[in-house]
């Protein structure tokens, strides 16, 4: 079960990872709560989901891709499952920052080699990683990757 905290937590820690940020788009945000966190601590958040029962908060009703204009300053993804690897790819393609608390992998790796494979793929795109930990039960390690 993940922790009910997580979305409060990580707002948190991009509000003073990234003090000068405004625009963020959520990747796989499922029903919006880290939108709504975000929010409170002063982004202009859009979150991206397939989710129909949401709440109300700036939200594209599609999966997110590559394609996708960039019009954000940062990109992240909580828990974002499927979509993690896509992220990262994103942040590289359009030269953004990305932060994302990976879960379950794409590929059948196991959680610490999922984290080794994810800081590769950025590092060989040329991002800075950085990894911390949010002070939550579960999958709570964040790895942040900028320019
Ligand atoms: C484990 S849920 C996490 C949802 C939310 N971030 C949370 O922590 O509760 C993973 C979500 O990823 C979404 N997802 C997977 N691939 C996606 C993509 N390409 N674009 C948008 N959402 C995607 C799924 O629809 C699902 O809601």
């Amino acid at each position: 079960m993940a922790d009910k905290r997580r979305f409060e937590l990580f707002a948190r820690y991009l509000r003073e990872r990234f003090p000068d940020a405004r625009r963020v788009y959520d990747v796989a945000g499922g029903m919006g709560r880290l939108n709504a966190e975000l929010s409170k601590v002063g982004f202009d958040c859009l979150t991206y989901d397939v989710r129909v029962k949401r709440l109300p908060v700036p939200f594209n009703e599609r999966r997110f891709s590559l394609d996708e204009p960039c019009d954000c300053d940062l990109v992240v993804g909580m828990h974002p499952d499927g979509a993690t690897r896509l992220i990262v790819e994103y942040a590289a393609k359009h030269r953004r920052p990305f932060s994302i608390v990976p879960c379950c992998s794409d590929d059948g790796s196991p959680y610490k080699s999922w984290m080794k494979v994810l800081r590769g793929l950025a590092e060989a795109a040329g991002l800075r990683v950085e990894e911390s930990e949010l002070p939550m039960a579960g999958r709570a390690r964040v790895l942040t990757g900028s320019f």
